[in-house]
């Protein structure tokens, strides 16, 4: 088609005018293709290019998933690494062929795949570097969520969610190093000699802060079992305690300094995050403060994330709509909290800290 090039970048209006101008020639010459089937073609186009970008995150999950590149990280054959390792070759093939394609993978002249330095260093299961496992969440959790909606909308029912408490536990503490500064800021200010943790995941911050901490106490409380373990194995310091349990269900045996609720609001409907902040205030000093961080709804960026975070959240069965900042100060006003500051922590994926201190104990 000679107008292949044009058609791909113009805009749509103007499209419209070279194709009226084009089907009038043609018509001229007897041609048949009229101006409408042009405008589908072209907008069939446009969908499979937006589309594009998936192939590149289906390839880096499997990669990782599959722990692919690190058998090409050293340079194989495809028939080398399927016999190594009991794959199917061919389909190992496509998969070589994409990650070519879309620059994951180097071909040598001898034949041999090499994975490039950048995908052996974030997307294998070995490097410390990994974030491989945010694609897992996305692949086998996010994504089997949205599409149950195409059955869940039309009310039908829905099928059990997939198992998520070790994923998301894993992908959480992806954001540690960027909030942990904040939180230590905190801690320093108040000079807190206590910390409790709100479902503290795999203990990752409470690791990170009772190393620059070592005079203050850090317990977090985690409920899943599974979590606990290795939130436990991961927690060695002297000054850092992992309980096993519920935090509706916990009492202190101290009032702490400063409490955290790091990505947990989601878990709970909004009525119930109402009797979490009165929770959190039992548990408080008199001076004690409440940092959260989590995604909110109503910042000033991150909004496409926050809605499909939002989309995958109800869903499930198990999660919750994700608050808004206005959501979070009145639920914090009926436990007599007051808002003392909200900074973006990632601004893409709309994650917020925000900094509560009661009212009236002082
Ligand atoms: C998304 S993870 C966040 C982990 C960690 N706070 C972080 O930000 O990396 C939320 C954790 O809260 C735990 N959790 C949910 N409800 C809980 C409850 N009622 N009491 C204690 N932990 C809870 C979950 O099992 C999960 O490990």
């Amino acid at each position: 088609m000679e107008t292949d090039v044009k058609f791909a970048f113009a805009p749509q209006k103007r499209i419209h005018h070279i194709l009226s101008e084009l089907d009038a020639k043609r018509k001229q010459r007897g041609g048949q293709m009229a101006v409408n089937e042009y405008v589908k073609v072209w907008n069939a186009r446009k969908w499979l290019k937006e589309a594009e970008p998936f192939l590149k995150v289906w390839h880096a999950y499997l990669g990782y998933s599959l722990n692919l590149f690190s058998y090409f990280k050293s340079g194989a054959t495809v028939v080398d690494v399927a016999d190594k390792h009991g794959l199917k070759p061919e389909l190992l093939s496509r998969w070589v062929e994409v990650g070519v394609a879309v620059g994951h993978l180097r071909e040598s002249k001898g034949g041999k795949i090499k994975t490039k330095p950048k995908m052996g260093k974030y997307l294998t299961k070995e490097s410390k570097h990994s974030v491989g496992i945010l694609l897992e969440e996305l692949f086998e959790l996010h994504m089997p969520t949205l599409l149950s909606y195409r059955e869940q909308l039309p009310n039908k029912e829905q099928d059990p969610p997939p198992e998520m408490a070790d994923m998301v536990a894993g992908t959480s503490s992806l954001l540690e190093a960027l909030a942990v500064p904040k939180i230590a800021a905190v801690i320093k200010k108040r000079k807190a000699e206590s910390v409790l943790d709100v479902g503290c995941g795999y203990g990752g911050y409470v690791k990170r802060l009772a190393h620059t901490f070592p005079g203050t106490q850090f317990d977090g409380i985690e409920v899943d079992h599974d979590v606990c373990v290795s939130a436990r194995k991961n927690n060695v310091n002297e000054n850092a305690t992992i309980i096993e349990g519920d935090f509706f269900h916990f009492q202190g045996k101290r009032p702490y300094d400063v409490l955290m609720f790091n990505n947990i609001l989601y878990y709970f409907s909004t009525e119930t995050r109402v009797e979490m902040f009165k929770r959190a205030a039992a548990q408080l000093a008199t001076d004690g403060v409440l940092i959260v961080i989590s995604p909110i709804t109503d910042g000033k960026h991150g909004k496409r994330f926050a809605s499909a975070f939002n989309s995958f959240m109800s869903a499930h069965k198990k999660m919750h709509p994700l608050p808004s900042k206005k959501e979070l100060v009145k639920a914090s006003k009926q436990a007599h909290f007051r808002l003392l500051s909200a900074k973006t922590i990632v601004k893409e994926g709309g994650w917020h800290f925000l900094l509560f201190e009661q009212r009236g104990k002082h």
